[in-house]
């Protein structure tokens, strides 16, 4: 069983994934109504992925024997002013989760809970993809700039994403 501490810990970070999939959703629709389905699709890509993520922690506190509780999700952004200031909004809210997932980390190194530090090395990981991969897509879309014509590209090839 872990400790009380630990588990409202992890009860708040499933909370900050399903923000993270609500706030993916609400940039998807974002994109829909521009007509850019490629970028769309990445986000609900993304939106399911944080998903699984919440998942994985809900699975992780039950096989620990501690009780799940589910909290109210704050509402997401529902407007931006272009497509980079999406993909920055995403960014920092992943360098956000980033943060709290290193102090959850520290926190279990605290309460001498050696099993939750290692399930957490997966998250660590993970994020250093989706830091990386949001990263990417900033990078491209810097160098596009305002060309029509890329970004049509751009989307096109996002709609691969699956
Ligand atoms: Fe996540
Ligand atoms: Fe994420």
């Amino acid at each position: 069983m872990m400790t009380q501490t630990m588990i409202d810990t992890f009860n708040e970070q499933i909370n900050r994934e399903l923000y993270s999939a609500y706030l993916y959703t609400s940039m998807e629709h974002w994109f829909m109504k521009k007509g850019l389905k490629g970028f769309a699709n990445w986000f609900k890509v993304q939106a399911g992925e944080e998903l699984t993520h919440a998942r994985k922690i809900m699975d992780y506190i039950n096989d620990r024997g501690g009780r799940i509780r589910l909290k109210a999700i704050a509402m997401p952004d529902c407007d931006w002013q272009n497509i980079l200031s999406v993909f920055e909004n995403s960014l920092s809210h992943e360098e956000y989760v980033t943060s709290e997932i290193n102090r959850i980390s520290e926190l279990a190194e605290e309460e001498k809970d050696k099993a939750s530090e290692i399930f957490l090395q997966w998250f660590i990981t993970e994020q250093i993809e989706e830091e990386n991969s949001i990263n990417n897509i900033i990078d491209a879309l810097r160098m596009i700039g305002n060309s029509v014509v890329a970004t049509f590209d751009m989307d096109r090839e996002l709609l691969q994403r699956s």
